[in-house]
């Protein structure tokens, strides 16, 4: 889930840390009938199989987004008091790198990672399934 919007697992959250602070699940991404550009690549790049992590998936992502659009630095990140300049410079090892607390029992990564690239406008690096 997003916590007044950053990542939080809430299986980790005590409810009463939560009161008053804004939180958003997978169920507000979409907006008005329209899929969220996130759900919309996870569909089109594979980003699923049996689909049991995918809510986790696309919250974390859609904070992932975020993080790079405020140039908060990953431990990957090459210049880290420099940050990243947007989500649109995201790479595979960003997006890797960033998405590491989200488990895929089925192994879904690949379209994952391409999909989080996709909706962050970013190229698709080397290794990529265009
Ligand atoms: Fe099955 Fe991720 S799609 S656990």
């Amino acid at each position: 889930m997003l916590l007044d919007g950053r990542r939080a697992n809430s299986c980790l959250v005590f409810a009463v840390a939560a009161e008053g602070r804004e939180i958003r699940t997978v169920e507000d991404l979409a907006q008005e009938g329209a899929l969220h550009p996130l759900q919309r690549a996870f569909l089109d790049r594979d980003g699923l199989q049996c689909g049991y992590c995918t809510p986790g998936q696309l919250c974390s992502a859609a904070g992932v987004l975020a993080e790079a659009d405020r140039g908060w630095p990953s431990r990957v990140t090459e210049d880290v008091a420099a940050g990243i300049g947007s989500a649109a410079d995201l790479d595979r090892e960003e997006v890797a790198e960033r998405m590491s607390g989200n488990l895929c029992r089925c192994g879904a990564y690949t379209g994952i990672v391409d999909a989080v690239l996709e909706a962050a406008g970013a190229s698709p690096a080397e290794g990529g399934r265009e």
